[in-house]
């Protein structure tokens, strides 16, 4: 089965778990079965999950949460790559009011079914979830003012052609605000295939610096990659030791290069909207 193929089995049955009224983690990619994931836990406060339904909460597969991070305004049109069950595209809509609108784009149809139930559920009329893959968007260019993303860049085979889709379907000045695993600093390949393993990154994560250069080749300006959170060898201690890893051996390897980040960029060529004609 192709990288592609394995993700789609597997988010297909994280979303037909939520429905069936139990927890969207996956036991054997994802640390835990618990709500206490070291990855996907706390990364919403009450105010934002009180106001969404508890089944897009429960779906919520993300290793961060771009929309507390990306300054979302009313009116704007914001896309989410990956929408899953539907959170930050919920959360999204209600940022940018009715004037505005929220797209999510998933490739899984267990997913979009689960999403679509979530947006009747909170009863929201400016969203869209369209099916589709990342690396094929199916919206014009130059339509999007904001694109986000919660932890599935890192899951697609081909992040260049990601990254220059996401350029495509900006705005000139749109931003590009985004969750995501990276890694940082030099690690040895069966470390860091044994960790992003148990973060569930089957398509591997990109180095820091090899985002913000990918970014960079996309026509991308302003890139920044914040982290976010920073994961401890503990946290994967029981999933490591299951594979048989030596986890005190590789501690020093891994302290401090696996982490949640925030990437930001933005899309160059904004008009300078002073002078009377440039808005036309
Ligand atoms: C880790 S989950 C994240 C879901 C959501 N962003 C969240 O925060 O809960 C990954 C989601 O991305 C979707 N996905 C992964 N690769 C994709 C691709 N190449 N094209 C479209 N969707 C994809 C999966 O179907 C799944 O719903």
């Amino acid at each position: 089965m192709d990288v592609k193929e394995q993700v789609r089995e597997k988010y297909g049955q994280a979303a037909l778990r939520v429905k069936s009224g139990g927890s969207s983690c996956c036991g054997s990619t994802r640390a835990s079965i618990d709500r206490a994931d070291p990855i996907t836990s706390k990364l919403y406060d009450a105010c934002q999950t009180s106001v969404i339904p508890e089944e897009a909460v429960l779906a919520s597969l993300g290793c961060g949460n771009p929309t507390a991070l990306a300054q979302l305004k009313p009116g704007e049109t914001v896309l989410d790559l990956g929408s899953g069950g539907g959170i930050d595209v919920l959360l999204s809509a209600k940022r940018v009011g009715p004037s505005g609108k929220a797209y999510g784009l998933d490739m899984t149809d267990e997913m979009l079914d689960l999403a679509r139930e979530n947006q009747r559920k909170a009863g929201v009329e400016n969203v869209e979830f369209l099916k589709g893959e990342i690396e094929h968007i199916p919206l014009p260019d130059n339509s999007v003012d904001v694109v986000i993303s919660n932890c599935v860049i890192n899951l697609s085979a081909d992040k260049d052609r990601v990254l220059r889709e996401a350029f495509r379907v900006l705005k000139p000045g749109g931003r590009f605000a985004v969750s995501d695993v990276v890694t940082r600093g030099q690690i040895p390949a069966d470390v860091r295939q044994n960790i992003l393993l148990w973060v569930g990154c089957i398509a591997g994560a990109l180095e820091d610096h090899e985002y913000v250069g990918k970014l960079a080749k996309a026509g991308f300006d302003g890139i920044d990659v914040e982290p976010t959170r920073v994961y401890n060898i503990e946290d994967a201690r029981t999933f490591l030791t299951g594979q048989g890893v030596d986890v005190d051996a590789i501690a020093p390897q891994v302290e401090g290069k696996f982490m949640s980040a925030f990437i930001r960029a933005v899309k160059p060529g904004a008009k300078d909207c002073c002078k009377p004609d440039c808005c036309l």
